[in-house]
């Protein structure tokens, strides 16, 4: 069996790159099918290439190989070290490959989010776009959306496991482009193609700044889903292929019903408050707006969920400050000097892309003060990678935890009953106590105030 057989994107990634060598070489039409003898088809010259969500290193690791150096790559997470795919900075291995965002980047509510922004810098001046399929059919239509307006004339190479892709992606890829062809199925993949196969006499200029400034004032808006949660009275903003969509996660739930009791009248309110994994960001509109606290640190891994949590908070009236901004503001030690986005009396906010809290201890731990130490940390832990059960992140995220709450600080994971655990959180963290418990959920606080870090290793 070959070797990348179980990889995760694997088929899509090895046809894409069977269908750009036969493109190149020239023994393959547009559509992916071999030419007959005596055929030919003018062979591409792309210069310039948008990744984006590559299954893993392969395409850019293909790329250079075959000339081309002006990779720019957008993802809708944060990719991490030792994971399937590539690490954080593509820039750092790949001559010519530029990731578009990194970790530590804050998301604001402003009109050009994080999404809108980074796939407006990957996309702009490509020749050729090579993407993923992603499961979201939304999302999806949202990068077509955005390669037409942002890269008009590149051809688009869609590249999807047949099992997630059911004939209504042709559609929508019919339905914004004049041309789509569909390539013959290999490795359980397929790919869909769009494109001016004319495309050499394109009049948009070839370099990404000259292309972004161009493409800025046409604008491109990643759309979104947006709901109003009945019970809290919250509005819930959500980018396609955000976790739960515009929906109220029913563990999340559970949590904030466990927490209005906890902090009924006697309990002191939380001054600092850190969400950690904040999704669509509905937990932390009810944690600013119920708790009230002076400091809200969302973060998340996710670029989709870090924009609809921006979104989320600016649409139930919390002051986040906004992307464009604060892109140059220097969290580390800025935050004695910023700007009091607090106006409306609310806390002062940051929604920050990151893996765990890897940019938040330098921010807290600042010797001018910078971001307090959370009281109170509130994490709903993911515990699937696709279809597979992965605590691998919750118990990162448990440790992560531990290592930022302040000294007397409480944090509150809700997860699902089977999973066991106490124990990470009893190590990482401190004593552990349930609040809350139904027929899917465990509710329970930590206590960092006699927190244990030196406890043996519990397996
Ligand atoms: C179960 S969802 C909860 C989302 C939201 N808090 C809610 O309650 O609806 C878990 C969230 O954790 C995020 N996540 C997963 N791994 C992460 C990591 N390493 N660092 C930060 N966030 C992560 C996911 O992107 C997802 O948005």
């Amino acid at each position: 069996m070959n070797a990348d057989a179980g990889r995760p994107g694997s088929g899509p990634a090895r046809l894409a790159l069977e269908y750009l060598t036969g493109r190149l070489d020239g023994t393959l039409d547009l559509s992916g099918r071999p030419l007959r003898e005596g055929e030919s088809q003018a062979r591409p010259g792309w210069r310039q290439v948008a990744l984006i969500d590559a299954p893993d290193e392969r395409w850019e690791n293909w790329l250079p190989q075959h000339g081309i150096t002006r990779i720019r790559r957008w993802d809708q997470e944060l990719h991490l070290p030792g994971t399937a795919v590539h690490p954080a900075s593509a820039a750092d291995r790949q001559p010519g490959g530029t990731d578009v965002a990194s970790a530590g980047e804050t998301a604001g509510a402003g009109p050009r989010g994080l999404v809108s922004r980074g796939l407006t810098a990957a996309l702009a001046g490509a020749e050729l776009v090579l993407l993923r399929v992603p499961k979201d059919r939304g999302l999806f239509r949202a990068y077509l959306d955005a390669a037409r307006q942002l890269a008009p004339g590149a051809l688009v190479v869609a590249a999807g496991a047949i099992k997630h892709m059911d004939p209504s992606f042709t559609e929508d890829m019919r339905a914004r482009f004049p041309r789509v062809d569909v390539s013959p199925a290999a490795h359980k993949a397929r790919l869909l193609i769009a494109g001016d196969p004319a495309a050499g006499d394109r009049t948009v200029p070839v370099t990404a700044q000259e292309t972004l400034a161009a493409a800025q004032p046409a604008g491109w808006e990643h759309p979104v889903d947006i709901r109003i949660d009945a019970e809290s009275g919250l509005t819930v903003h959500a980018l396609h292929g955000t976790f739960h969509g515009a929906g109220v996660d029913a563990g999340s739930r559970l949590l904030t019903r466990a927490l209005a009791q906890a902090f009924r009248a006697s309990t002191p309110r939380p001054r600092s408050v850190v969400e950690l994994g904040c999704g669509n960001g509905w937990l932390s509109a009810w944690l600013a707006r119920q708790l009230r606290p002076d400091h809200l640190w969302a973060c998340d891994v996710s670029r989709l969920a870090v924009d609809s949590t921006a979104r989320t908070l600016a649409a139930n009236g919390l002051t986040v400050p906004d992307a464009d901004a604060d892109a140059d503001a220097d969290v580390d030690a800025g935050a004695a000097d910023e700007p009091a986005v607090a106006d409306s009396g609310g806390p002062r906010i940051r929604v920050v892309l990151d893996d765990v809290l890897a940019s938040f201890p330098a921010a807290a731990l600042h010797p001018g003060g910078g971001w307090p130490a959370p009281d109170l940390l509130v994490c709903n832990p993911p515990f699937h990678t696709g279809a597979a059960v992965d605590t691998s992140a919750a118990q990162r995220m448990i440790r992560a935890a531990g290592e930022v709450l302040a000294p007397d600080g409480v944090a509150v994971f809700v997860y699902n009953s089977h999973l066991r655990y106490r124990p990470v959180l009893e190590r990482w963290i401190g004593p552990v106590e349930q609040l809350a418990r139904d027929r899917r959920f465990t509710v329970v606080a930590a206590s960092g105030r006699y927190r244990a870090r030196n406890a043996p290793e519990v397996g």
